[in-house]
């Protein structure tokens, strides 16, 4: 060996030990310095995959073998000290709008959460949230709470039954916990918060969907975390409204949703009205009753204030309401009452082009829309339906081109709806005129510049023409055109924009001409046609078609022989001429479960 070899040599030396100097400030551990992660965390996580049964989206395939455990999917390391630090497994649960079911995740992991994770000393985040690592009997771990450099823990949407553990209570560095499992609702419980009053740096709390029915000082205990921006109690069966804090804490609080409990008590006099810094107050479905207090104006940085669902709010909007310069979502109770230019002139000119929801259905409102609704330049969603509202619509109405949600239904409405309030709202997807005397006018070559889902359309005036407002609009899955003063054809093109439709009903018109030789659609479709004038004979009917409602018309051919329809469950056809006698192959049919 020569000096400079020598030398290189000792350099080299100098430098492990300061490496081992600097890591030894941790506690001794087999480190790899980049190419492997710590021997015994990677055992733990090889334990804690024994513990999944089964894992569809194979999440865990990666880990496996001898290798860099920092390099398996949803782990992540320290770059520091190698230490796992994250453990991020989530999926995502599958929700049917349409039916409003929660569908059994065909991702989610499936197997129990192993005590193995304790050797994970080091674990910041843990997100495991949508999958089914609960079961019946069985409830989140207490082990967790042992988990202390937690900063993050989510174990939301997870089939957990059982007392959340209090041991949770020990997580002194949490900032967000998650434990919301709305689709698993009362399925978990608490029956004592009082460790939650531990956790002083939580920023983020959802509880959600747990039965704290039993807790009757849940607005004490969360008033115990100063730093909490985000508090999600919905769906959690509390009963008791409470009331003003003396004082509150809550000095950083951003959002509350306390939707979906019972409380039975005056709106005017909870605890939340004293806290300034809210963002988004969401108290839906909770049984609150009477005004709105003057104390609302206060809350200037509310963005989001949804009311809705609350049987008897009462009065007008505090003459306060002015302040809130930042409003952007409106959604008030039933039973406002008066007049709805009066309540509307009560919100805030300073927000007037930040507002994009205002929603006023069913509050029992009177008079006439105001004609400068035209200066809520930014409105996404207006929604005043099951009112006396009378009058026409101002035309103000069709500058409004970023309308997406418009429910008008249920009104006393009157005038023309013409090409001139539509042609500009281009992004319009929910329309809304049922029940209103209002009609619909337009040309017999214009072309809709919306696309939309739902049309509500029952009972005011859209014929006698066929609709030509349903040209080139191939998404719409809900068609309610009853009673809508149609005299006219099905015009061929109909069928094919319906195909996705789950819902048509164009009952109780004049609509005459034949049907189509046969029916089907891309989708599971129910379609009403009865009480019109179809002559000739019923369509052969195809996938999909699950009710089909052509009574009280004029057909008068026989049944055809083969209905292959294997979706059917209701086939309504009385008072017609259909000649001849029922095919036996309709005993066939497998009747699915339709109500
Ligand atoms: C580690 O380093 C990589 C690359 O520099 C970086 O992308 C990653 O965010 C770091 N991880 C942590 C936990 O700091
Ligand atoms: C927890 O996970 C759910 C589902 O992935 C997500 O919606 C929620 O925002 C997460 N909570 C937090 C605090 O990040
Ligand atoms: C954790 O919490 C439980 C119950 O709240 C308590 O009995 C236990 O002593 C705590 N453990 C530690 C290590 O603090
Ligand atoms: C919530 O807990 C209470 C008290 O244990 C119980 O009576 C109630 O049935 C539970 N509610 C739900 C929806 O599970
Ligand atoms: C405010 O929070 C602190 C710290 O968590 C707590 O000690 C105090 O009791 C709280 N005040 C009230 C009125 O709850
Ligand atoms: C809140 O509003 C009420 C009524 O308008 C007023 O009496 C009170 O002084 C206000 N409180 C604060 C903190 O501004
Ligand atoms: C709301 O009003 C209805 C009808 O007047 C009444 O039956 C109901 O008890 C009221 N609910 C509350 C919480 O006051
Ligand atoms: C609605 O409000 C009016 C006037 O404030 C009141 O007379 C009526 O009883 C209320 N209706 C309900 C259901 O609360
Ligand atoms: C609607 O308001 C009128 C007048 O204020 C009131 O008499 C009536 O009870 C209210 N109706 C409902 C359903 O609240
Ligand atoms: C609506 O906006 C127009 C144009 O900006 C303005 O002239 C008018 O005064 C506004 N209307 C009201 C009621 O403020
Ligand atoms: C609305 O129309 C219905 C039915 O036409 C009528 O009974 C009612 O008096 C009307 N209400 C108003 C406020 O015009
Ligand atoms: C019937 O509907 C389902 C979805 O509801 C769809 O996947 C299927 O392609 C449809 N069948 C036909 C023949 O269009």
């Amino acid at each position: 060996m020569d000096a400079s070899a020598a030398s290189m040599l000792w350099t080299l030396i100098i430098i492990l030990a300061a490496a081992a100097a600097a890591s030894s400030v941790h506690p001794p551990q087999q480190q790899s310095y980049g190419v492997g992660c710590i021997a015994a965390e990677r055992a733990a996580l090889l334990s804690f995959k024994e513990g999944v049964m089964a894992d569809p989206l194979r999440l865990l395939d990666s880990w496996q073998g001898a290798g860099d455990c920092c390099r398996w999917n949803g782990v992540g390391c320290s770059n520091r000290t190698g230490h796992v630090v994250k453990l991020d497994l989530r999926n995502t649960l599958y929700w049917d709008d349409q039916r409003q079911v929660r569908l059994d995740n065909p991702h989610a992991m499936r197997g129990q959460v192993s005590t193995s994770l304790l050797a994970l000393r080091r674990l910041k985040y843990l997100y495991l949230s949508g999958n089914n690592l609960g079961g019946p009997g069985i409830a989140i771990p207490s082990f967790l709470g042992s988990l202390e450099s937690l900063v993050y823990l989510n174990l939301s949407c997870i089939d957990f039954f059982g007392e959340v553990p209090t041991q949770l209570g020990n997580l002194s560095r949490l900032s967000y916990l998650d434990v919301g499992s709305m689709y698993y609702s009362g399925q978990i419980f608490s029956s004592d918060l009082s460790w939650l009053g531990r956790l002083s740096s939580l920023k983020y709390l959802d509880m959600s969907g747990v039965n704290l029915s039993m807790v009757s000082d849940w607005a004490h205990v969360v008033n115990m975390l100063p730093n909490l921006r985000v508090l999600n109690l919905e769906l959690c069966q509390l009963t008791r409204s409470n009331p003003p804090l003396l004082h509150s804490n809550l000095t950083v609080l951003e959002k509350l949703v306390l939707s979906s409990n019972n409380f039975y008590g005056p709106l005017a006099t909870n605890w939340f009205w004293g806290i300034t810094t809210l963002r988004t107050l969401e108290v839906e479905f909770c049984s609150l009753y009477g005004p709105l207090p003057d104390s609302l104006g206060n809350m200037t940085a509310l963005q989001v204030l949804d009311m809705q669902d609350n049987d008897n709010i009462t009065g007008m909007f505090p003459p306060t309401l002015k302040n809130l310069c930042n409003l952007q979502e409106v959604f008030t109770g039933t039973n406002l009452s008066g007049d709805i230019t009066e309540q509307m002139e009560r919100l805030p000119k300073c927000a007037w082009d930040k507002l994009q929801a205002l929603n006023l259905d069913a509050t029992n409102m009177t008079g006439n829309l105001p004609v400068w609704l035209v200066n809520l330049t930014n409105l996404k969603d207006l929604s005043v339906s099951g009112n006396q509202l009378s009058g026409p619509v101002p035309l103000g109405l069709g500058a409004l081109t970023k309308l997406t949600i418009l429910y008008l239904g249920h009104n006393n409405l009157t005038g023309i709806i013409s090409e001139d309030y539509l042609a500009n709202l281009c992004n319009m997807v929910i329309l809304d005129l049922s029940y209103t005397s209002l009609e619909v006018v337009v040309g017999s070559t214009w072309t809709p510049p919306f696309k939309l889902i739902r049309a509500q359309l029952a009972s005011c005036q859209l014929g006698p023409g066929f609709p030509i407002l349903f040209k080139h609009q191939k998404g719409i899955i809900y068609i309610d055109v009853s009673n809508a003063g149609i005299a006219d054809a099905i015009p061929s093109w109909f069928w094919d924009e319906i195909s996705y439709a789950f819902y048509v009903d164009m009952s109780h018109n004049q609509i005459d001409g034949e049907l189509p030789a046969k029916l089907e659609a891309r989708t599971r479709q129910e379609l009403h046609l009865n009480s019109n004038q179809l002559k000739g004979s019923i369509p052969q009917l195809l996938r999909n078609i699950t009710k089909l409602d052509i009574s009280r018309n004029s057909l008068s051919a026989p049944l055809p022989s083969d209905f292959q329809a294997p979706e059917l469950a209701a086939l309504v056809l009385f008072s017609n001429y259909i000649p001849g006698s029922v095919p036996l192959s309709i005993c066939d049919l497998q009747i699915f479960g339709y109500p």
